[in-house]
């Protein structure tokens, strides 16, 4: 007898559907597997076979043969392990083969019948409502994160007992677990931590209005780590298909707890890692730190001490909101809008132009700004020197709370989001020079000062771009309907060291 089952294979961050197909018949007891399995699926037969048995019902003791479909798909990891096992459940006469046509099955199995929990559920719940499958059958951990997506009746199940039960119609299936609540924004660290730092503390918070990229620079234990920690508490919250994006990319990777992700990635990879660990990679392609931090933040601390091949590998996510991988035929797309931030000693030792601690030699100096120059660099808005703060700042009351300059970030968005409706830009960081042409209105003396500037050689052509966008976020964050000269000076200051760097690097 032959039984069909719906599921999903996870290709990239993808859902494809695949349909397994157990055919039973006569002859010699044996149970092959084909359709492109890797190791984990070919040694699916055991634990299908001790599942089986160990949740009551009978092995069939003849020859079983099981087809992934479609061949050409590579199927990879234990997730089809429960369709497999319900297949030939079916092909046996054991289940209904109809009682199956609904439903979609994902999860491993235990030796002894559980469904364990597995990575990316919720990209196979959006792959089986877009297949137009009524059910899906999950792990139970799984059955609020699947439950996302609507339109779909999940299933949550510890057993493939259970599963069967519902399927035969014995149980209903077992009510969704409650949701824990909305993400308590109290948890995560707070801007009012940081004392005196004025400079950097606005530029957080004109790189998060905007969605600029930051770079801070300054000597060991000044504070660098701990602004750039505080960045995701005055971002915006997530919008909900933001959040659903995230939840599916999270749970790919397995690093996803349970339901829906409310707060923004904050990655913060070692600076030993590979460029396909960073933007993605290996075989199968999985996604890397940079997908990860999708509408979030990257963050690279001790930025010059990444191998060059790694941040050369940032490149074309940081220019197109989006990585290619390709393997043979294939390219598989992986999703990084993120924004980085990235950190930064002076010079190796760390003390360069802060005290005559520096015992860096000339050379060592130059092979450290070579490594910061280039594409990174180049893709940097804000350009910032974290100072160690004077006595009496670390004495003085904060600057500001997370809190009040997450509204004040908020209402900076709003205008955005008004002024560049209808472009694919959502906010200042991504308007390209058209854009920028279009709504970037100076005033007469803001006019003149970016043009002394440009005239002093202090900034290259992308820099005064760049200027211009920081400018027009400083703008909105001051409710000024054209960048005033006082705006201009700050995003002048706040780039103060490109004139400097590209000499450097020249
Ligand atoms: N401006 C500051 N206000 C409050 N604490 C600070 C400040 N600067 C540094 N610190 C303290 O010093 C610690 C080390 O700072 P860190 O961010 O690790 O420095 P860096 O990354 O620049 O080497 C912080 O965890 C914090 O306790
Ligand atoms: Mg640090």
């Amino acid at each position: 007898m032959l039984a069909r089952v719906a599921t999903f294979a996870i290709d990239g961050v993808d859902p494809r559907q695949v349909w397994v197909e157990v055919d039973i018949r006569s002859g010699l007891p044996a149970f092959t597997i084909v359709g492109l399995g890797d190791a984990s699926v070919r040694e699916s037969r055991d634990r299908i076979r001790s599942a089986i048995l160990n949740s009551g019902f009978e092995f069939p003791l003849t020859r079983i043969t099981a087809n992934l479909a479609p061949a050409f798909l590579r199927k990879v990891g234990p997730g089809f392990d429960a369709a497999l096992a319900l297949g030939v459940l079916a092909a046996s006469g054991q289940l209904p083969a109809a009682a199956l046509t609904s439903y979609a099955v994902f999860g491993e199995l235990s030796l002894g019948g559980e469904l364990r929990d597995s990575p990316g559920a919720l990209a196979v719940a959006e792959g089986a409502r877009g297949a137009g499958l009524a059910r899906l059958i999950v792990p139970r951990e799984r059955a609020r994160e699947a439950g996302l997506v609507q339109e779909l009746t999940i299933v949550g199940v510890p057993t493939l007992r259970a599963a069967a039960e519902v399927v035969i119609g014995a149980q209903p299936p077992p009510p969704l677990p409650a949701s824990p609540g909305s993400f308590p924004r109290g948890a995560e660290p707070d801007l009012c931590d940081v004392r005196g730092h004025a400079a950097p503390v606005l530029a957080l918070e004109i790189a998060a209005a905007g969605g600029h990229n930051l770079l801070l620079e300054g000597a060991p234990g000044t504070g660098k780590t701990m602004l750039a920690r505080r960045l995701p508490s005055i971002l915006p919250a997530m919008t909900r298909d933001e959040a659903l994006e995230v939840t599916r990319l999270h749970s790919v990777a397995g690093i996803h707890g349970d339901g829906l992700v409310q707060a923004r990635p904050f990655r913060a990879p070692h600076h030993t890692i590979s460029s396909a660990g960073l933007v993605g990679g290996g075989s199968p392609p999985r996604p890397g730190e940079a997908t990860l931090a999708n509408h979030g933040v990257l963050f690279l601390d001790e930025l010059s001490e990444f191998q060059r091949p790694s941040l050369d590998a940032l490149r074309q996510p940081l220019e197109d909101g989006c990585v290619t991988i390709v393997r043979g035929q294939r390219a598989l797309v992986f999703p990084t809008r993120f924004m980085l931030v990235a950190a930064t000693n002076p010079c190796p030792c760390g003390f360069a132009g802060v005290d005559d601690r520096c015992r860096c030699g000339e050379a060592e100096l130059r092979r450290h700004r070579r490594r910061l120059s280039g594409p990174l660099l180049d893709r940097m808005d804000l350009l910032v020197d974290v100072q160690r703060p004077a006595e009496h700042e670390l004495r003085a009351p904060p600057a500001t709370s997370s809190a009040q300059a997450r509204a004040r970030v908020a209402a900076a968005r709003a205008r955005q989001r008004d002024r560049l409706a209808g472009s694919p830009a959502r906010a200042n960081g991504e308007m390209d020079v058209r854009l920028v042409q279009r709504h970037v209105q100076l005033e007469h003396a803001a006019e003149r000062t970016l043009a002394h500037a440009y005239a002093t050689g202090a900034l290259s052509a992308r820099g005064r771009h760049r200027v211009l966008r920081v400018a027009r976020t400083i703008a909105d964050l001051r409710r000024h309907e054209r960048v005033t000269q006082e705006d201009m000076l700050t995003a002048l200051g706040l780039r103060q060291r490109v004139g400097r760097e590209a000499a450097l690097a020249a």
